[in-house]
């Protein structure tokens, strides 16, 4: 797939790792392409990966946002005509709405003609670059109300090496999702776990 991050920090870095060692196509979508930040990526990932928003949308079909919330109104702006291309959110509203949305998700159905999924937000980056616990591939949740981007969400988190994708329900369960979220962090970092933690759906 032909995929632009937009937000290459801990979880927009991780995910470009993963996904281009499975094999897809990604371009960083940047502000700044050339920050220090970016170039500690680039190190990695090289730096002709790295150009600015608009182009990178251009590019692609499926774009990933990883930013702070309150960011997504310049991001919308930068980012052009998105109409049919699938958007990922994985952003969390821990401090700051991106009011008057409640969550990135809600803006971008709102003021985008994208198809849009919540995705990869559930767990922390550690995770993203490394979803293995004993052998046992960790699970990945998603919500939104466009089937297709589902889909596609479900294939990018196996191709990142999730073992599941479980679907959370439609554009109504995203708030939910995003209280998951809170929920791993509350575990990982206020009730004192750790962030090597994570979340797998058994079932009998
Ligand atoms: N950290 C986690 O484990 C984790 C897990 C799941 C979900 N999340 C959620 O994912 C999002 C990103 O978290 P993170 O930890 O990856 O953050 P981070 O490391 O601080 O990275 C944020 C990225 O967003 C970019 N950015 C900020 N404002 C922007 C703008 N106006 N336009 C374009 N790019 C912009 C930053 O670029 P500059 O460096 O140039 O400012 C940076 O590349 C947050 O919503 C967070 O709640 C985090």
């Amino acid at each position: 797939m032909k995929i632009a991050i937009i937000g290459s920090g801990n979880v927009g870095g991780a995910l470009a790792l993963q996904w281009i060692k499975a094999g897809h196509h990604v371009l960083i979508g940047a502000k700044f392409p050339l920050s220090e930040k970016n170039i500690r990526l680039a190190t990695k990932i090289g730096e002709d990966k790295f150009t600015n928003i608009s182009f990178a949308v251009k590019q692609s079909d499926v774009i990933l946002i990883a930013t702070p919330p309150t960011a997504i109104f310049d991001i919308i702006e930068q980012m052009g005509d998105v109409s049919n291309k699938i958007l990922i959110d994985a952003t969390n509203t821990v401090r700051h709405k991106p009011a008057p949305y409640e969550t990135v998700y809600h803006a971008l159905t709102d003021k985008t003609a994208a198809n849009v999924v919540k995705c990869f937000n559930s767990t922390g980056y550690e995770n993203i670059l490394n979803p293995v616990y004993d052998g046992e591939k960790i699970d990945m949740f998603m919500a939104g109300d466009h089937a297709e981007a589902k889909q596609t969400a479900y294939q990018l988190a196996i191709d990142a090496g999730f073992g599941y994708c479980w679907d959370f329900g439609k554009g109504n369960k995203v708030l939910l999702l995003e209280q998951f979220a809170l929920s791993w962090i509350n575990l990982a970092t206020m009730q004192g776990q750790g962030r090597a933690i994570a979340f797998r759906v058994v079932k009998r």
